[in-house]
């Protein structure tokens, strides 16, 4: 989508309600009028979209801006137009696999988006859209509502799980270029959502939010540009208001994408999240219906402005290669599109289960390191292992809502880990189990156990925040309980949308698992990890906080004040890890945060580059030409092959006003004992440029002393160098 023609507006100082008016009235008519002037040149009219769209009539093009109305068996349907080879669109959640809740059971249920964003593993994200980009295909989907890519902003945002971001904006840029790529490779079209802070789900059909320019740009819009970046062919705008103006009639903040972000593809509309015939602020599409866009409104909208709305669909079709001759459409040997198929496959299931025990993070592994169990021989006396929670005999293995998907198939992790674990699968152990019900009867069971394995869960779901990060159900009662009687001896393994609070007991037990919502595969991806048959290599994409609203924030920041929610983004950049770093607090589990069976691992020869040889090899296209390299080398000492994810972080000058440090780069490798490895991390003009709120606003490369900083997670830092870039910036020089 790179023919994005648009309209540059520029959002200057915060989106107030008056701001947001005067970008309103800035942009209506006028500007858009002169971006569909461009159509008539005739380089614009080149392509099989211009073709089509040249013979297409006055309904035809509007067929292609609005749903049908039904919901099934896609969430989302347009209609063909077969004498043009446009086929119809079918638009379907979500963003962990394929939901068709009419055929349950009929298509794998995969991590969250979340839990995968913790491998920080391109090739992982990349194998996972692409996988669930096939069952998409073969069920005759071609839109794949997602990535959800909002950064987290509050732990408790009901649909923090669904996002790839995790709370850090490079992350969520870094993970959706490969994502969409793969997605798009497949033939479908991929919809980044939801544009824009959609944040929480308290109010979220009617909250408005304010936010600060430089906020917007630095921290929750940069996921949406790499998408873009990647070309991605389709956004869909959000339920909720900026700045007091709806997300899908928001001139401000679709001109964002437009203008400044370069966005060509068709903004679609969350269902139901269309108030106006917006056609004008820059909306494309509504679904699931035409209440607003439908032919007697769309009669009064100018006609190029329809003509330029049916042509980003048109656009988006012919990059995903979804145009066909005239009449070419459901002509044999292509099948016809099939919901109810069922498209799991052993293949799948294996990815599945891969993913999910790569994402896992090993959170703690104390003292006498539990982990990984080691199988008893075949002579030695055998062991009792007691397994506790009802997770282990009915999992919770996903996240509520529309990314919500039916497992096709389940295995409990009780009946895994009797039969990889037990003396009749050769593990050795005496399994017993316990419901946990009774705190004090699990306690005293776990007394006698030789060795105690809590399975504890926690859900989330669309449509609701959570009330706080407490396990619920009596479970942390239950660890404290079991902590105390058999700490030592305990591994608590946690299947959660996002963070939890431990502080309860984490520090008397020997081992604690995170898994994420780790999808149907869940069962033998847990007793890999268990067992060591797989690296648990998940690094934690969030900050898992000590209490309950950890920076006291007020109720005008979360959840909001005033009917129908006002929220303030007052805390501006510290969010997360930031706000950790800039109070100098350390969280519960920091954000990057995961052990190794592996390593130790040694991080060496830190060397700062300016216009490194090199540089503009890194990654073409992705984020700019690079200015300078950050190389190190890691080697592992220990004894045991393992994943060690390198992290970059920069700390900019003081005088930036952001005394924090921010991801800049990670890269995870598999080594072998003895193994090393050159690190490079490329830093682009736009890793070290703060967005300046003066002069209407805009990105100001940062001059002074920059600090870098390479370590295993944000608050475990090995390596310190630094990079002075004089001012005004000419030419950088490294001061390491
Ligand atoms: C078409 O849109 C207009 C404007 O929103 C609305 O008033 C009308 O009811 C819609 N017509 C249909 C058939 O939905
Ligand atoms: C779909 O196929 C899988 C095997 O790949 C099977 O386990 C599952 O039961 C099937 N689903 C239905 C609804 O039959
Ligand atoms: C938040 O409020 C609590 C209770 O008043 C206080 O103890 C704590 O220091 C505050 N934390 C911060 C970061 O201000």
């Amino acid at each position: 989508m790179a023919r994005g023609v648009a309209v540059v507006l520029v959002l200057a100082g915060v989106l107030d309600g008056a701001a947001a008016l005067d970008g309103a009235a800035a942009l209506d008519g006028a500007a858009a009028l002169d971006d569909v002037a461009l159509l008539d040149g005739a380089a614009a009219l080149d392509g099989a979209a211009e073709r089509v769209l040249a013979q297409m009539s006055f309904s035809e093009k509007v067929s292609l801006l609005h749903g049908t109305g039904a919901t099934e068996p896609y969430v989302g349907n347009t209609r063909a137009v077969e004498r043009l080879g446009v086929p119809a669109l079918a638009l379907n959640d979500g963003p962990q696999g394929i939901r068709v809740d009419r055929f349950p059971g009929t298509s794998t249920q995969w991590p969250s988006a979340l839990t995968v964003a913790a491998t920080w593993h391109e090739p992982s994200i990349r194998a996972w859209g692409a996988a669930m980009a096939a069952e998409f295909r073969r069920k005759g989907a071609n839109v794949f509502l997602g990535p959800g890519l909002n950064v987290a902003r509050s732990p408790l945002g009901g649909r923090g799980f669904e996002y790839l971001s995790g709370e850090d904006p490079y992350l969520g840029a870094t993970l959706v270029r490969p994502f969409i790529r793969a997605v798009q490779a497949e033939g479908l079209i991929a919809c980044a959502k939801h544009w824009l802070l959609n944040n929480q789900e308290t109010d979220r059909l009617t909250v408005s939010v304010k936010v600060s320019a430089r906020t917007l740009r630095e921290l929750y819009a940069p996921p949406f540009a790499a998408a873009i970046e990647a070309g991605v062919g389709s956004i869909m705008c959000s339920y909720n208001r900026v700045g007091g103006e709806w997300s899908c009639e928001n001139a401000r903040t679709l001109g964002l994408l437009r203008g400044e972000l370069g966005f060509g593809g068709f903004v679609v509309s969350d269902w139901g999240a269309v108030h106006s015939t917006s056609l004008s602020a820059g909306l494309d599409q509504e679904m699931p219906g035409g209440v607003f866009l439908n032919e007697s409104s769309l009669a009064r909208v100018p006609r190029k402005l329809l003509d330029l709305a049916a042509l980003r669909v048109l656009r988006a079709m012919e990059s995903a290669k979804l145009l066909r001759p005239p009449g070419a459409l459901g002509v044999p040997p292509e099948p016809p599109p099939d919901a109810s198929r069922n498209v799991t496959s052993d293949a799948n299931r294996r990815l599945a289960r891969q993913l999910a025990a790569r994402a896992t993070v090993l959170l703690k592994n104390d003292g006498r390191r539990l982990l990984p169990l080691a199988r008893t021989a075949a002579a030695a006396p055998t062991r009792t292992l007691l397994v506790v929670g009802r997770q282990a005999i009915a999992p919770l293995t996903g996240g509520g809502g529309s990314g919500a998907v039916v497992p096709a198939a389940v295995v409990t992790p009780l009946d895994a880990l009797r039969e990889r674990l037990g003396v009749d699968g050769g593990g050795g152990f005496v399994i017993s189990y316990d419901a946990g019900d009774d705190a004090r009867a699990a306690a005293e069971a776990a007394c006698r156990a030789d060795l105690v394995l809590v399975l504890a869960r926690c859900g989330s779901t669309e449509g609701t925040d959570r009330a706080d990060l407490r396990l619920g159900e009596g479970q942390d009662e239950l660890l404290r309980a079991i902590a105390a009687a058999a700490g030592e001896r305990t591994i608590v393994a946690l299947v959660t949308p996002g963070a939890v609070l431990t502080a309860p007991w984490a520090a008397q037990t020997a081992a604690i698992i995170a898994l994420g919502l780790p999808g149907e595969a869940h069962a033998h991806a847990l007793v890999d990890v268990l067992l060591g048959e797989a690296e648990p290599a998940g690094r934690l994409a969030v900050s898992w906080p000590n209490v309950h609203n950890e920076a006291n924030w007020t109720a005008a920041q979360f959840p909001g004040t005033g009917a129908g929610g006002t929220v303030e983004y007052a805390e501006g950049l510290l969010t997360g890890y930031r706000w950790y770093d800039a109070l100098g607090l350390a969280p519960a589990f920091s954000f990057g945060h995961g052990l190794s069976y592996g390593g130790p691992f040694e991080y060496a020869r830190l060397r700062v580059q300016p216009r490194a040889r090199g540089c503009t090899r890194g990654r073409p296209g992705d984020g700019g030409e690079c200015k300078v390299a950050v190389r190190l080398s890691l080697a592992n000492r220990g004894s045991r092959a393992g994943v060690e994810v390198a992290q970059l972080y920069v700390r900019l000058p003081d005088a930036e006003g952001e005394p924090f440090v921010q991801l800049r780069g990670f890269a995870a490798h598999e080594l072998s004992p003895g193994e090393s490895v050159d690190v490079a991390f490329w830093l682009r003009p736009r890793d070290l440029a703060v967005w300046g709120e003066r002069n209407g606003g805009g990105w100001r490369d940062v001059c002074g002393r920059v600090g870098i900083l390479v370590g295993a997670s944000v608050r475990d830092i090995r390596l310190r160098g630094a990079l002075g870039v004089p001012c005004p910036s000419t030419a950088a020089t490294a001061v390491i």
